[in-house]
């Protein structure tokens, strides 16, 4: 068995006329409430070859729900881009599916199968499928078969340490039609806790099993963790999510550390804060000052991490109630003489 060993250069997701060419090897993982239109635009200028959207609801879709509807604007967002889309039900994820891939811009449509919030499991959507390959291979073959565009699918390792069901359910996804699958190497039980990065092995395994396209996902926090991933693995690609919150440097950084071996620094607090003000007129942009400037809190707290006096700047931005406020509170952090931060 060969593994993937390329760094750099593109691969392909699906075969023929709607095939899809990723030019390299850096992933943006969807991430709610987050990865919308406006940090997917920055997330592709910061050199991520694919993009995934945040996971819209199959149901919303069916009632044509207007919150939902928005959500799958992405006019304008460099290609390729993928939509995820989540539910329990192949019936209604085959409709979702099919509206997107008429009435959006997306080249590929992702199924979330990793999702362990029980709002979501309950309803047998996200890592409740895990449990059941047979419903995997049953959900993927109608939704492929219902589109032309590639279908991938994001899973997690299983459900629990119990039902570690992630190679099966890798064959059934590519049995299935499915052009890619994506695995972060936790199991719904452990959500967010433990290491992901004990669980890479998982990875090799599916690489060995499948195909097509593995991506690898989970506790990538910077370009040496990505390069690991790969040689350990032999994944076609790294999926970052959290270490790209405030930091989609991150992202150019890697791709940079494939191609050269060479690591770029870490952004300066001023370069960060003029990709989280391009961030926030993004946000107005799609939706209107007062959400903009609400969403945009928790986004500051990211991106302010670390810096020296950042605490007292976050509480100014979280009680900031404009886009201009927070502008003014981030050009008076930057310029501490101006300031009431110079004595922070
Ligand atoms: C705030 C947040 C929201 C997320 N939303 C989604 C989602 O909508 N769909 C999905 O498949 N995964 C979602 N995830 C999981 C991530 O895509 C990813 O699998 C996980 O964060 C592990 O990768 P990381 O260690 O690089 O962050 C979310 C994660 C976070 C932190």
């Amino acid at each position: 068995m060969t593994r993937n060993t390329k760094y750099t250069g593109s691969y392909t997701i699906g075969t023929g006329e709607k095939s899809v060419v990723v030019e390299n090897r850096i992933v943006l993982a969807p991430m709610a409430g987050i990865t919308n239109k406006a940090f997917l635009t920055t997330a592709k200028e910061f050199g991520a070859g694919l993009v995934i959207s945040e996971m819209i609801s199959d149901k919303g879709i069916e009632f044509r729900n207007k919150k939902t509807l928005d959500m799958l604007d992405f006019v304008g967002v460099p290609h390729p881009l993928s939509i995820q889309i989540f539910g329990g039900n192949s019936e209604t994820l085959v409709e979702a599916a099919k509206f997107v891939e008429k009435n959006t811009t997306a080249d590929i449509i992702d199924i979330n199968m990793g999702c362990p919030v029980p709002k979501v499991t309950k309803n047998d959507a996200g890592s409740r499928l895990l449990l059941d390959p047979d419903k995997v291979y049953d959900v993927v073959s109608k939704v492929s078969k219902a589109i032309s565009i590639p279908l991938s699918v994001k899973i997690r390792l299983g459900w629990d340490n119990d039902h570690l069901f992630a190679v099966e359910n890798a064959k059934a996804i590519e049995a299935g039609g499915g052009a890619l699958v994506a695995m972060h190497t936790r199991t719904k039980a452990a959500a967010y806790t433990g290491h992901a990065k004990d669980n890479w092995d998982w990875l090799g395994k599916l690489t060995d099993a499948v195909k097509i396209p593995v991506i690898g996902n989970g506790d990538i926090k910077g370009p040496e963790d990505a390069k690991q991933m790969i040689d350990q693995t032999g994944v076609t690609a790294v999926m970052m999510g959290r270490a790209a919150l405030g930091n989609p440097w991150v992202l150019n950084r890697t791709r940079h550390f494939f191609e050269s071996g060479e690591l770029l620094p870490e952004p300066t607090i001023n370069e960060k804060i003029q990709i989280a003000k391009i961030h926030l007129e993004r946000l107005v942009e799609l939706h209107g000052e007062h959400l903009a400037t609400l969403e945009f809190r928790s986004q500051a707290s990211y991106y302010l991490k670390g810096a020296k006096g950042a605490a007292k700047v976050k509480v100014a931005v979280n009680q900031a109630e404009s886009p201009q406020e927070v502008f003014s509170i981030f050009e008076d952090f930057l310029n501490p003489s101006l300031t009431v931060f110079d004595s922070f």
